[in-house]
């Protein structure tokens, strides 16, 4: 059969507001161009992320009714520790009430001043709570992850020699090496079994531990089992198993790959370290069995665990995704390539080369897509990145707008209308206006900036 279906059926609904042009022209002019600032019931269809916004299935909400809610050692927990367990089989498993929060402590504990922190991409959570730590950050990704139209398909891979190359020159100041899977700010690109292996082979040589910032980890898994010679009859659980045994710990935000609303873990085999976090997770987030989050959540994480792992899911998932990007392709809107796990991100520096990049070619692009047909998409651009530390300005290297699929939320017509709408706009983006920035706070400015359209 040539078409995949959404393997599930609904059995709750969600009514979406039908609202019309000059309706959406309103809000977003109030909402001072800001997609951010609008209230998501004036929003049709909403793309601005993939995390925390999956459906739940019948099977998690009534997993929710077993939560138990005991301060400590629930049951709950402990069936949330299998689950996590038993795909990725660290010693220490610690949750947390999302990824970032995992990461602070991760930090805390393992990075200070003067350390260095590599990863493939750095998520811009990732990243601030290394520089929190007062290390340093920095990317690795390999040259083909830089070029949105290169057609490589593990662009979320680390260059091994320039990993290679910094830990001979400063292995004793690396506490750690990340890898982020699948790769989210390099346009949500998969690594490679092979390079996964690669990068343990240099960390053991340097006996510098490697943690996997690994919110999309089924996604990566599938890409692995489609892409990468000698994997197409290995199931994804075992995928999943063989990624993780090259690593010494990991960062999750269950938002993602485990299809629930809120939550995430730390975990890890370095028994020094997980006391350290055990003790910061008391202060910060609550007792190491329930840590920020009820009991009825750890519940929804342990099914949804084995949930996403499923290839019916995974194979529809990606099918939708390459669905999405094999039309605008069609259309002639240039996309980051190949199209990566949770997202399409369309090249609005190259599709709309009439607006320089500081007027805000994604920022054009994602306001006129609301316009248009109601749909929110993200910026990932000279406005989120454009800011320098010393206040000046200067165009990120990419002007991207991601459409973000939240799980199970969205079927083949909305996709189908997503297109219908891209296509429109396809036939005047000439016409879309730039924008320029009217306030702006000093740090993160893309969440609340203020915008004016140029004439
Ligand atoms: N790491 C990656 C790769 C992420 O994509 C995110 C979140 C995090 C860490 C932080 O997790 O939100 O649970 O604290 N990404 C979301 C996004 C926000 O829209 O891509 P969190």
């Amino acid at each position: 059969m040539k078409t995949i279906i959404e393997p599930f059926r609904i059995k709750s609904v969600e009514p979406i507001r039908v609202t019309t042009k000059e309706e959406r022209a309103k809000c977003i002019r109030e909402a001072g161009y800001n997609l951010f600032n609008l209230h998501s019931d004036d929003v049709m269809i909403d793309l601005l992320t993939d995390s925390g916004t999956s459906a739940m299935s019948a099977g998690q909400w009534s997993g929710i009714m077993q939560g138990d809610e005991s301060y400590a050692g629930s049951p709950s927990y402990y069936r949330f520790e299998r689950a996590v367990k038993d795909l990725m089989p660290f010693e220490h498993v610690i949750p947390t009430h999302q990824g970032r929060a995992a990461e602070k402590i991760l930090f805390t504990v393992a990075a200070n001043k003067g350390a260095t922190i590599p990863s493939n991409t750095h998520f811009d959570t990732t990243r601030a709570n290394v520089e929190m730590s007062g290390a340093e950050a920095i990317d690795l990704v390999i040259a083909e992850g830089k070029d949105p139209a290169d057609e490589y398909p593990f662009k979320g891979n680390m260059d091994l020699e320039a990993l290679e190359r910094l830990l001979s020159d400063a292995h004793d100041r690396i506490p750690l090496v990340m890898l982020t899977i699948t790769n989210n700010t390099g346009g949500g690109q998969p690594v490679s079994m092979e390079n996964m292996r690669g990068v343990r082979e240099v960390c053991s040589r340097y006996k510098v531990p490697l943690f996997y910032d690994a919110c999309r980890f089924a996604e990566n898994a599938y890409l692995i089992k489609t892409r990468e010679p000698g994997y197409a009859d290995v199931s994804v659980p075992d995928i999943v198993r063989e990624m993780f045994s090259y690593a010494d710990g990991m960062t999750m935000s269950a938002k993602k790959d485990a299809f629930v609303n809120i939550g995430g873990w730390l975990a890890l085999n370095n028994g020094d370290w997980a006391d350290q976090a055990r003790n910061i997770l008391i202060l910060t987030e609550g007792f190491p069995t329930y840590g920020g989050l009820a009991g009825r959540d750890l519940e929804a994480i342990a099914i949804g665990l084995q949930e996403i792992v499923a290839e019916d899911y995974l194979r529809y998932r990606m099918a939708s995704m390459q669905y999405l990007g094999n039309a605008l392709t069609r259309i002639g809107v240039p996309i980051v390539k190949p199209v990566g796990g949770h997202a399409v991100y369309i090249d609005a520096r190259t599709l709309l080369p009439h607006i320089p990049p500081l007027a805000y070619p994604g920022q054009a692009l994602a306001v006129a897509l609301y316009v248009e047909g109601g749909i929110r998409a993200c910026e990932i651009g000279t406005v989120m990145f454009g800011m320098q530390p010393d206040g000046s300005e200067q165009a990120a290297p990419l002007d991207l707008v991601r459409l973000a699929i939240p799980r199970r939320v969205y079927t083949q017509s909305h996709v189908d209308y997503v297109i219908e709408c891209i296509e429109n706009l396809y036939t005047c983006k000439n016409q879309l206006p730039g924008y320029r920035i009217e306030w702006q706070p000093r740090f993160l400015r893309h969440f609340t900036a203020r915008f004016l359209q140029l004439a």
